[in-house]
């Protein structure tokens, strides 16, 4: 290959792995949390265009809950969604980390930075997108976006009944921690690599670059990119695009 012909990072195409396959309990009963609406629109949707409304972002792969594949895909159809971004929808699996796992395969050679988003962060503003975007290509193996925390973090000696009283362990200083979001974005290989070597099961996909023991950095998160997982999380978000209609309205 001349050295013309070698993509560099600056030049490699992006993806955005979005996994929508979770059952969303926390949520009360109802149709699987990806699928509810906010606003009349559903949730998956409102992610989908998040992601797409970055430049960067040439392909959405949306891991469908294993048995609404078909469902996914009219949905998106259903839908207007932009003509520069291809979409593909693949089922997913058992838990979040197989559902992405799952998306990564379905991924076509040509795009060598991948970003993974949570169905559940509807409202991510694409500043956001394009901050991890542009961290990946400065060079970072893995990026999250991240914010410093409002509450003091205590670890404890989980109970084995939930509401018993619990030890306290540790207070780890609130400055040095930071909750983590998504999209986080990762070079490929790394990603793939990572997927390939840690089986235990983890909360974000970071976590398993960092046990490959490659650096992973945090950029600036949003208040908007929060995690719909309980009732009172719907509210909020119906109140954050009720606050963007009205300024878009100006
Ligand atoms: O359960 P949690 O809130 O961590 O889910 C985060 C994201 O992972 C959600 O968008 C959910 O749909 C997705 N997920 C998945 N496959 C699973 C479980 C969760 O795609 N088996």
């Amino acid at each position: 290959m001349s050295d013309e012909s070698r993509s560099t990072p600056a030049q490699t195409s992006v993806a955005a792995v979005i996994p929508a396959a979770g059952r969303g309990v926390r949520l009360g009963p109802g149709a699987p949390k990806a699928l509810r609406a906010l606003s009349g629109t559903p949730m998956l949707i409102h992610a989908v265009r998040a992601l797409a409304a970055s430049r960067h972002v040439a392909l959405v792969v949306v891991v469908a809950p294993p048995d609404g594949a078909a469902e996914v895909k009219s949905l998106l159809d259903a839908h207007a969604l932009p003509d520069r971004t291809d979409f593909l929808v693949v089922p997913g699996g058992e838990s979040r980390q197989e559902s992405v796992r799952l998306g990564l395969e379905a991924l076509p050679p040509q795009y060598g930075i991948v970003l993974v988003h949570d169905a559940a962060r509807p409202l991510v503003p694409v500043d956001t997108v394009d901050a991890v975007v542009e961290a990946v290509r400065d060079g970072a193996p893995a990026v999250v976006p991240a914010l410093p925390l409002a509450d003091t973090v205590k670890e404890v000696a989980p109970a084995a009944e939930a509401g018993e009283p619990e030890p306290v362990v540790a207070t780890p200083e609130r400055s040095r921690l930071r909750a983590v979001q998504t999209p986080q974005g990762f070079d490929r290989a790394t990603l793939v690599r990572a997927h390939e070597s840690v089986t235990e099961n983890v909360t974000d996909d970071a976590s398993m670059v960092e046990q490959l023991g490659l650096p992973v950095v945090a950029v600036p998160g949003h208040e908007e990119a929060f995690k719909v997982t309980r009732p009172l999380d719907l509210v909020l978000a119906e109140a954050v695009l009720a606050r963007r209609r009205l300024n878009d309205g100006f």
